[in-house]
């Protein structure tokens, strides 16, 4: 089983790449799912087929769904929302605003990604192909597993506690209607349960890894740089960068202009991607649209028939490890692409909070540095460690002989 995520700024080519790949998986005789969850659908374009929430076969073996975000965010949230909107309402909060408050963002993403796993755990394909949405929501809702979680473990049964505590006084007065009811929590805590299932299946490199789609320009590169930094962070495997919309050489002083410009990114990029393979896909003279263009697509990717298999899971790039060093611990994380001046590390409690870059994430500490302190920290050639040494304080009494 493997799932491959294809992500990039809008209009770059991530539907586009992800049905040629998803078409040529097929055609070499793997039973192939293509999911969009970009809330903006376009692989039934793409692929010339009307598409719905429910996975139709396009050709022999492969099969195409377009996930509907908005009737799974209504499922699973509904219990939540009902008591916002209550709440607000009741707060003189007139019912269209209230409406508009209430729809969190990123939450449908997140949703979709939930069906990408039904559709894992199901069990009748060899591989998903995933259209995801752009950049920026592709990174927050990857990043909400761990958030929510962190919030649900340390400060939500507080939070559920003050609420049982609370609702008879508030009733007393007239405001049950201000303290969440209980089922409300358990909403929470099932959604973060599914959360959990879903953040294990895409963080396992021997099953997911994401390929990132960019064209040769400086804007968008720069922004490709951040999302591989950020997934690096996260520990999403990155396995392939493809460069779309090369233009072939020409003689006009346009095309000549563009294509040194472009060549000169493509030279820039496969330096900051060391050790990615960067694939080149030409501009094509229309849009390739239609199963025999995406074919086209998919022979400029992976070679012609039988070509390269495009599901073959990477050598693997450890994104963090920890290793006893004398009476020390070292923590390593990979983080590439990142200047040294934009990490940071502090322990709170049980955990290491690491901003790197703008983007922040809670490490729940191994249960064998929880009981040491941090004694160092650096970051070269491309790695962050953190030193550790067992503080005699916090261990058990006679464990530290
Ligand atoms: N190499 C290419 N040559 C010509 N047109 C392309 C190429 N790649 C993509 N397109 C076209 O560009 C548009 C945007 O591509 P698409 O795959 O939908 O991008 P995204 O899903 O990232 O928004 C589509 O009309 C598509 O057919
Ligand atoms: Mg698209």
């Amino acid at each position: 089983m493997r799932i491959i995520l294809f992500t990039g700024k809008g209009g770059v080519g991530k539907t586009t790449t992800a049905s040629a790949t998803a078409l040529r998986l097929a055609d070499r005789g793997v039973k192939t799912l293509l999911l969009s969850t970009d809330s903006a659908h376009s692989l039934g374009d793409a692929l010339d087929t009307p598409l719905g929430n429910e996975p139709v076969e396009v050709v022999n073996g492969l099969w195409a769904a377009q996930i509907d975000t908005q009737r799974r965010f209504e499922a699973a949230w509904h219990e939540v929302q009902r008591f916002l909107l209550d709440l607000l309402s009741r707060s003189g909060v007139d019912p269209i605003t209230a409406e508009e408050l209430t729809v969190l963002p990123g939450v449908e993403e997140v949703l979709a990604l939930l069906a990408v796993r039904d559709f894992a755990v199901a069990g009748n394909w060899d591989v998903l192909v995933v259209d995801c949405a752009p950049t920026a929501e592709t990174l927050r809702l990857l990043a909400l597993p761990e958030a929510l979680g962190w919030y649900l473990q340390k400060v939500f049964p507080a939070h559920r506690r003050l609420a049982r505590g609370m609702r008879p006084i508030a009733a007393m007065m007239g405001r049950g209607d201000v303290i969440p009811p209980d089922s409300l929590f358990d909403a929470l805590l099932r959604l973060s349960d599914d959360l959990a299932a879903v953040r294990e299946l895409l963080a396992d490199p021997a099953v997911t890894s994401v390929r990132l789609v960019l064209t040769p320009e400086s804007v968008v590169a720069a922004e490709a740089r951040r999302t591989f930094t950020a997934l690096a962070l996260y520990g999403y495997a990155v396995d392939l960068v493809i460069a779309n919309r090369v233009f072939p050489p020409g003689r006009d002083a346009f095309r000549a202009a563009w294509v040194r410009a472009q060549q000169a990114q493509l030279a820039e990029l496969r330096e900051s991607f060391a050790g990615l393979p960067v694939r080149e896909l030409p501009y094509g003279a229309a849009e390739p649209v239609g199963v025999e263009a995406l074919r086209g697509v998919a022979d400029s990717l992976y070679g012609e028939l039988p070509g390269r298999d495009p599901a073959a899971v990477p050598e693997s790039v450890e994104l963090m490890s920890v290793d006893a060093e004398g009476d020390q611990y070292v923590l390593r994380m990979w983080l590439p692409l990142v200047e040294r001046a934009a990490v940071d590390a502090v322990r709170a409690g049980d955990d290491l909070v690491l901003t790197v870059a703008g983007h922040r994430r809670v490490l729940s500490l191994p249960s064998v540095l929880r009981r040491c302190e941090v004694v160092g920290g650096e970051f070269a050639d491309r790695q962050l460690s953190v030193r550790f040494r067992p503080d005699p304080a916090q261990w058990p009494r006679g464990a530290a002989q």
